[in-house]
């Protein structure tokens, strides 16, 4: 790391808060990873679920958006009943989605055009289709088979009552009883049964699994639930307070410790996983191989301890995608993800969607309030203001990738898409709308297949028109070829800020607040100045007045600039700062 004195700008000094990367840090450091949600990106062979081949066309498509790499939701075989992340093998590929030879060909096309390749590990649960769930309960109660899940005796009278009183994060108990008085956990979904990570075989499965996909060329993981494999000894009850509180209500505190979440003896396993990536890295020297986590987790101190030195590589910053679009909120986390990631030597990982939450241009479209955004939206609930959710969602994407550290993109967010908050009941599938009975809405929303042409059936997701979700009128207009190489179009507001932020290294840079710009005031404002980089000022204005522009050449406004040239309300700009 490089101790860079920030500029002044105005005659004001700046204060650093982040010291910029060596310009030969890690790749991972500063990458910009594509989530593919395979099932919803692109279908070649016109069934309505998107697949690998879908995905392989489209390559070209990614590599020139200016990414670095690529995150694979999951396609291994499973009874999809919560679309893949209930796995039932998982060394393979769902023939829904192709074959493991398309893997292998997905993986070599990627590396050709210079695209990472990630995939997601869900080793908190399997299905209940999985081979060693299925003889578990054919095995029967205190098996060795079913001491690699977690089965339990019943509480009360013949055992009729759950172990303890966990509840699903899906709705309704975490254990299902499976013969009278023996039961299983499952955190998820009833067909999500829970692994006992203290028995040794579920150990070593995983590092074999690590392996089959590392030696097939994959350069990573995204992993799922990571905080969730190892559970309290004795499988204690939780305080039935706070347990009832689910995580859409307000009064949801993470932070309260629960004997299902973020036990200690999670990081023996990433040590040891790192361990294994680490070998590949020693073997090729490319310094590539990573993890990364998927960890709801709080306090902050708690959060980072997943990215210390010796375990993953990165974990998401899920505080920066719930913070409420206020310039004190925003400017608040910014700094804390800094500080806390930085305290144990780790990049930020930034993200504003992905497949589990309500998608930022939607969010945005709502006034500020400190919700949490994985509930879903109804037809009957009030809607979005649509044409705001987008201005704010360029303003806060390009915030974003000015930031230094790595960042995440949901497919779809390059186009501007909204959520679909008007799909009807019958159509939805998400496991958290089936089990809570209609009453948490689910995530379907975001998942709605990806419009492709305006005007094709089915907006060219695929040949036959079909689409497991319908898309919503609004997506015509945002389809990739209505805003291919239109001046000013999302898409293209994409490729600028990525090309940018490459070219000038910001990734790998440094953030100072320009103390023109003070606390309190509705406008945030930063340069990031990468060691041999070239620095930018990034400029967002969350207040109702225009500020003035920065001083320096601008290289990016979301939107367009008062005809003074100050900055209007819920613009972010980018300006090239050594020419200031
Ligand atoms: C997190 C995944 O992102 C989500 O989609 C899934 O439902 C749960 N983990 C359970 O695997």
């Amino acid at each position: 790391m490089r101790l860079r004195q920030p500029l002044a700008h105005s005659g004001v000094v700046s204060t650093l808060i982040h010291p910029a990367d060596a310009p030969d840090a890690p790749w991972w450091r500063q990458a910009v990873i594509y989530q593919i949600y395979p099932r919803s990106f692109a279908d070649a062979d016109g069934d309505g679920l998107g697949d690998l081949a879908g995905i392989i066309g489209r390559l070209p498509f990614i590599a020139a958006l200016g990414v670095d790499g690529i995150w694979l939701s999951p396609c291994y075989p499973s009874p999809q009943a919560d679309a893949g992340y209930d796995v039932a093998d998982y060394r393979a590929v769902d023939p829904r989605f192709g074959s493991l030879t398309d893997m292998e060909t997905l993986i070599a096309d990627a590396h050709r055009l210079g695209l990472k390749v990630l995939l997601d590990l869900v080793p908190n649960h399997s299905s209940d289709e999985h081979a060693w769930f299925v003889e578990a309960l054919a095995a029967g109660p205190e098996s060795p088979q079913r001491d690699r899940y977690h089965f339990a005796r019943g509480r009360g009278p013949d055992g009729q009552e759950p172990p303890n009183n966990w509840v699903s994060v899906f709705g309704g108990p975490a254990w299902t009883q499976v013969e009278p008085g023996w039961w299983y956990l499952h955190l998820f979904d009833s067909r999500q049964p829970d692994f006992n990570w203290d028995n040794e075989q579920v150990r070593a499965e995983f590092v074999d699994v690590l392996r089959f996909w590392l030696d097939r060329g994959v350069d990573g993981f995204r992993v799922d639930v990571a905080h969730g494999l190892i559970k309290a000894e004795g499988l204690p009850d939780a305080d039935p307070e706070v347990i009832a509180i689910t995580p859409d209500d307000p009064r949801f505190d993470a932070s309260i410790p629960m004997p299902c979440w973020d036990q200690d003896g999670v990081h023996e396993v990433y040590r040891g996983w790192r361990a294994v990536l680490d070998q590949y890295d020693v073997q090729e020297a490319c310094g590539g191989r990573i993890l990364c986590a998927e960890a709801w987790v709080e306090p902050l101190e708690r959060a980072v301890s997943y990215v210390r030195p010796d375990e993953m590589h990165q974990a998401f910053a899920f505080p920066f995608l719930e913070a409420p679009w206020r310039a004190v909120d925003v400017r608040a986390v910014i700094e804390s993800m800094l500080r806390g990631y930085g305290s144990v030597g780790a990049p930020v990982t930034w993200v504003l969607s992905n497949h589990d939450v309500v998608r930022h241009a939607t969010r945005l479209g709502y006034p500020p309030a400190p919700v949490r955004p994985n509930s879903g939206i109804r037809p009957q609930d009030p809607q979005p203001d649509a044409a705001l959710g987008l201005r704010r969602a360029r303003a806060a994407s390009a915030l974003m990738l000015a930031l230094p550290g790595s960042a995440y993109l949901y497919q779809g967010e390059e186009l501007g898409l909204p959520e679909h908050t008007t799909l009807p009941p019958e159509v939805r599938q998400d496991p958290v709308w089936l089990r809570t009975r209609g009453e948490s809405v689910g995530r379907d929303g975001c998942r709605v297949p990806l419009p492709w042409s305006g005007d094709a059936p089915g907006l060219g997701f695929s040949p036959t028109g079909a689409t497991w979700l319908p898309q919503p009128d609004t997506y015509a207009a945002l389809a990739a070829d209505r805003q291919d190489g239109v001046p000013g179009s999302t898409l293209e507001l994409y490729r600028t800020m990525l090309g940018w932020r490459r070219a000038a290294g910001l990734g790998r840079g440094s953030l100072a607040w320009l103390a023109h710009y003070p606390p309190g005031s509705e406008v945030l404002a930063f340069e990031n100045a990468p060691d041999g980089g070239t620095p930018t000022v990034c400029l967002t204005n969350v207040g109702p007045t225009p500020v003035p522009r920065p001083d320096g050449e601008l290289i990016l406004a979301t939107d367009e600039l008062a005809p003074d040239g100050s900055v209007p309300t819920d613009v972010t700009v980018w300006v090239r700062a050594d020419l200031g």
